[in-house]
């Protein structure tokens, strides 16, 4: 991890210093440019935003693709319901972050008092992460956690985390899931999964919950 991290940045710094030199119309370039008031973002600062929103951006929204190609795969109900009413894909989406969401743990946060929860007492100062996977399974929020339905009522979930480092790319995420997902099954309507889903091998990733591959039969 130590050498991919290092390889990323100098990776980064040489686009940085090459939009920098010729800027284009892409967002990398409008962040070298950003002021604020006359401050810019120093180049640690340009690379940590860069690689914050490459990792944000790519390995979720991969990860609600394939998890969610994956739950219509094994609800063929769910998928025939999806190709009769394509209005439903919205709700659809929801119900994916929910059921099977790419971010299982949020990033960590730090106690800054004692704080119980349940019968134990976390003492001040403490690392914790919050399961975003369990909360989405929650049987005190949600009526038969374990199934997927589309139709359930909506509740704000938590699959983009919440408050002031809520997810800042959901509504691009909703609409990629939206787009690749409607298509992909709307054009290959005989896709099936190619092995059993006992056999699926998914990632070993604290944070991320997604699949090392999803092989299928296109027809
Ligand atoms: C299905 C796809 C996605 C999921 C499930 C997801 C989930 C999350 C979660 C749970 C957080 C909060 C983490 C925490 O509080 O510890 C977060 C933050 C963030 N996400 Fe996403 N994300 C997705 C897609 C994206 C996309 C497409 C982008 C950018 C294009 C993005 C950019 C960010 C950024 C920049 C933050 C940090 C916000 C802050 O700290 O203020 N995410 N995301």
């Amino acid at each position: 991890m130590r050498n991919a991290g290092a390889d990323m940045i100098a990776y980064l710094r040489a686009l940085i210093d090459a939009k920098r030199g010729s800027p284009d119309d892409d967002m990398l370039s409008a962040l070298v440019l950003a002021t604020d008031e006359g401050d810019r973002l120093s180049p640690d600062e340009l690379i940590s935003m860069a690689f914050l929103l490459l990792v944000a951006g790519h390995e979720t929204t991969v990860n609600l693709i394939g998890n969610g190609a994956l739950a219509l795969l094994r609800h063929p109900e769910v998928r025939e319901r999806l190709a009769a009413d394509e209005a439903l894909w919205p709700a659809a989406v929801e119900e994916f972050l929910r059921y099977d969401g790419p971010v299982t743990n949020a990033t960590w946060r730090f106690t800054t008092e004692p704080v119980r929860v349940g019968s134990v007492v976390i003492p001040e100062g403490e690392f914790v992460t919050i399961s975003l996977g369990a909360a989405g399974r929650d049987p005190r929020r949600y009526e038969a956690p374990d199934r997927l339905d589309i139709t359930r009522p909506r509740t704000a979930g938590l699959a983009f985390g919440h408050g002031v480092h809520h997810c800042l790319g959901a509504p691009l995420a909703r609409l990629e899931g939206h787009v690749v997902l409607s298509r992909l099954f709307a054009r290959l309507p005989g896709l099936r999964l190619a092995v059993d889903a006992g056999e699926l091998r998914w990632r070993g990733s604290l944070m991320m919950r997604g699949l090392e591959e999803l092989p299928v039969f296109t027809a």
